[in-house]
């Protein structure tokens, strides 16, 4: 059986959104396929390697192996990925393969799991992996389209975007690094968790000046030190060729993009939002 799950992009909210506050956010048209066949063992296909249940090189699929089997004992699965969404950059991919596979094992062993449980269950893996998140990727992969979250307000918002893929990193340490300084400065950061709240709130009004918000969102996650200084530096220079850009996700790298408006800079690549969530494919 072959599943496979959009990406994501962040466009408003990131960090804020692990307390309470809302995000915007969109499935793109990138992304992850997982095939799962029946089998006597494990054995995990991946650009990664092949490896056995695997926590190390392997740790959403192989919590994802874990947590179905709660549901369902299984014997062995061979599970192979092939994903269309760069790795550690903010745009879901580790979101995507896990509810890839938990949809394609539910299909493969017919336990027939519901978008709600599937979503539910990679919540749990995200937590596993992660220990602290808001649950907007596993949503979004899950869900597709373009929501309010987690209000679970869904929001009708088609737009072309331009993406340039910095370095990877990991999502763990950026949310440690802001708890961190939340732990140090609370009534300081929880304003600026609030100022980034209203900026979601004004992205999905009519006649948005989204250029603006994507401004003045990105100096606000500099403020709470998930950009860094060549982030800053790449987004001073694009800016005066015209370009308005923000992190997506977690920050210290990964990606930023902008409002694709016909032009697009140098080593971007174009995605396109509203996709559809997680889905069976032919075989
Ligand atoms: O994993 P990323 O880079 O897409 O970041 C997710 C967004 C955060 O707000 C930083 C964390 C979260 O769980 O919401």
């Amino acid at each position: 059986m072959i599943a496979s799950a959009p990406g994501k992009i962040i466009l408003f909210g990131e960090h804020a959104v692990v307390y309470g506050r809302r995000a915007l956010v969109s499935a793109i048209d990138l992304r992850c396929k997982v095939e799962v066949r029946k089998s006597v063992d494990f054995r995990i296909n991946s650009p990664l390697g092949t490896t056995n249940l695997d926590f190390k090189v392997h740790p959403y699929v192989s919590y994802a192996i874990r947590r179905f089997q709660e549901i369902q004992s299984l014997k062995g699965a061979e599970i192979s990925i092939e994903s269309e969404i760069p790795i550690a950059s903010g745009l879901g991919s580790s979101s995507a393969v896990t509810v890839a596979t938990l949809k394609a094992l539910s299909e493969e062993f017919n336990v027939n799991l519901s978008d709600q449980e599937i979503f539910e269950i990679a919540r749990k893996v995200e937590l596993d992996v992660q220990g602290r998140g808001s649950g907007i990727d596993p949503f979004i992969s899950t869900f597709g389209g373009s929501w309010i979250f987690p209000d679970k307000k869904k929001v009708d918002l088609s737009l072309e975007l331009f993406v340039i893929k910095l370095w990877e990193r990991a999502t763990k340490v950026m949310v440690e690094k802001v708890a961190n300084l939340r732990q140090r400065y609370p009534e300081i950061v929880d304003k600026i968790f609030d100022a980034i709240d209203a900026i979601t709130l004004r992205a999905v009004e009519p006649g948005l000046q989204m250029e603006e918000l994507i401004y003045l969102n990105q100096s606000l996650l500099r403020a709470i030190g998930v950009s860094s200084a060549k982030i800053d530096d790449l987004v001073a220079k694009l800016e005066k060729e015209g370009f308005f850009v923000k992190i997506t996700g977690a920050g210290g790298g990964g990606c930023v993009f902008g409002l694709f408006k016909g032009k697009k800079p140098e080593n971007s690549f174009l995605v396109r939002t509203n996709a559809e969530g997680v889905r069976i494919e032919d075989s």
